[in-house]
């Protein structure tokens, strides 16, 4: 048995009574181990995934993603109804996306967000109606703007005044009507478990208040551009209801006096419901979250006098996250002892910040398991690291794993479904794994695995010998 570790152990993180036990919330709801203690998810074992896909390989749940996005359109139509209104539930497509997702969630009832040219474009392969898409980004550029209006993009979410110009341009030249937002700094800046409220949000997106009133003048008076209403998302991983209720009152103030000037049929509150990383994250349940920050809309709208707008929201981490875990293979350990001679363990995976930057970005906090059988031992403090240079390079900072863990071992880190693919790079040259949806037993590949041909087919070659014409 190693020395102790517990000085190294984070306050947070106990020692577990079973190091291989599935904590509810973190894992999808379909995960179990089977008779051998191998790790299972919607029926397809981690063996066999391995087996068949290589490691590392992001598993996503199908069920869960559906069950997720159902989840949130009820919880919303509901409350929503309950207020004499009505809820569109939008995908944050920036958590995750590829064609067969897009289809998931559209199947569910939600539309889809979009942030860039390119995520427009997998939304369009995935057949989704332009019309229930809407449109974000701080500097979207001229091309895509017009790729937008010309496909009948629903709503183009307009950050500045000079995008305002730039689409009055394109409408102009091209007689279409485009349906827009204006996306508004409340000034509430909510991260995880508070929220914080300043005057001035020192930041990139959208209009400060004091801004937005100008700017919807602006639209007003363009016979292209169709005044919708404001939207206003406050951060990311967001637990409670506190900060979109603080946020909500803010924007409503706007929203009131807007009406003084025409209409205004819409509110978008953005997304960022958080969700469980580790055993101790306890998110707010969908149907609360939905029901408080509806009522808390409505209460604000009946102490203005003024009619409850049709409501949009946009998750996308709540919706793919914890439908997603990454398997890896065990390639070394190594116990370094410290100056205090606490003991920490470190798990080397053949993968790290290339498929999962968030632990290096964020210092985000993350959980594993032993996949491939059930460990044995007293539970150690371990690090889980990737294969990268870098010493950063870390994929669950604190976790404790059984003490027989070696080489070969696979190892599973949950909650990877949102902002882990999407945000992953080649760096090093380590060609990204690929994405496996599971279901009923049945594994398939949705997004297939980079290989070394695929990285070597941007390199133009020596001498430019291999760069395609026009391009030299
Ligand atoms: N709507 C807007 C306008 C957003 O900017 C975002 C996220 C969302 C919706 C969706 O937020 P969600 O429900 O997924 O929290 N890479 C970071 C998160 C960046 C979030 C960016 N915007 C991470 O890994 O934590």
């Amino acid at each position: 048995m190693l020395p102790p570790a517990d000085s190294l152990a984070p306050e947070w993180l106990s020692v577990p009574e079973d190091a291989n036990d599935l904590a509810d919330r973190v894992w999808p709801a379909s995960a179990t181990r089977d008779a051998e203690g191998v790790l299972v998810i919607a029926g397809v074992s981690a063996a066999e995934l391995a087996r068949d896909h290589g490691t590392p390989v992001l598993v996503l749940d199908e069920d869960e993603v559906r069950a997720r996005a159902r989840a949130f359109r009820t919880a919303f139509d509901r409350a929503a109804a309950e207020h004499g209104t009505t809820a569109q539930v939008y995908y944050a497509g920036k958590a995750f996306l590829s064609t067969t997702v897009a289809r998931w969630v559209v199947d569910e009832g939600l539309r889809i967000d979009v942030c860039t040219g390119g995520e427009l474009a997998v939304a369009l392969a995935a057949g989704v109606a332009p019309a229930s898409l809407g449109f974000h980004g701080n500097n979207k550029s001229t091309a895509e703007l017009e790729r937008a209006v010309e496909v009948g993009v629903g709503t183009v979410v307009v950050d500045s005044a000079i995008e305002i110009e730039r689409l009055a341009a394109i409408t102009a030249r091209t007689g279409a009507v485009q349906r827009v937002l204006v996306r508004v700094v409340s000034g509430v800046h909510a991260e995880t478990h508070d929220f914080l409220a300043t005057a001035h949000e020192d930041q990139k997106f959208g209009f400060p208040v004091g801004d937005a009133a100008d700017a919807v003048a602006r639209i007003r008076e363009l016979p292209g551009l169709d005044f919708a209403g404001l939207h206003c998302h406050i951060g990311s991983q967001i637990f409670g209801v506190a900060g979109f209720r603080e946020s909500a009152s803010r924007v409503l103030e706007l929203h009131a006096a807007l009406l003084e000037g025409g209409p205004v049929p819409q509110l978008n509150l953005g997304g960022g419901f958080g969700i469980a990383y580790t055993r101790v994250d306890d998110p707010t349940p969908i149907a609360q979250l939905a029901g408080e920050i509806v009522e808390a809309v409505a209460e604000g709208c009946a102490a203005r006098g003024i009619p409850v707008p049709a409501l949009s929201f946009e998750p996308g981490r709540a919706i793919v996250g914890t439908a997603g875990v990454t398997l890896y293979e065990v390639g070394t350990t190594k116990d370094v002892t410290v100056s205090s001679g606490a003991v920490r363990r470190y798990v080397s995976v053949d993968g790290g910040m290339s498929d999962n930057a968030r632990t290096a970005l964020y210092g985000a906090q993350f959980s594993a398991r032993l996949a491939s059988r059930a460990g044995g031992g007293e539970p150690q403090l371990s690090r889980v690291v990737g294969k990268h240079c870098e010493s950063g390079d870390v994929v669950v900072d604190h976790e404790y794993l059984p003490a027989d863990l070696v080489p070969g071992d696979l190892l599973a880190v949950p909650a990877t479904g949102a902002y882990c693919a999407s945000l992953s790079s080649n760096y090093n040259h380590v060609p990204r794994p690929p994405i496996v949806a599971v279901r009923d037993g049945r594994a398939r590949v949705i997004v297939r695995g980079e290989t070394i041909d695929d990285l070597l087919a941007r390199d133009a070659g020596i001498d430019g010998a291999h760069a395609p014409e026009g391009d030299q």
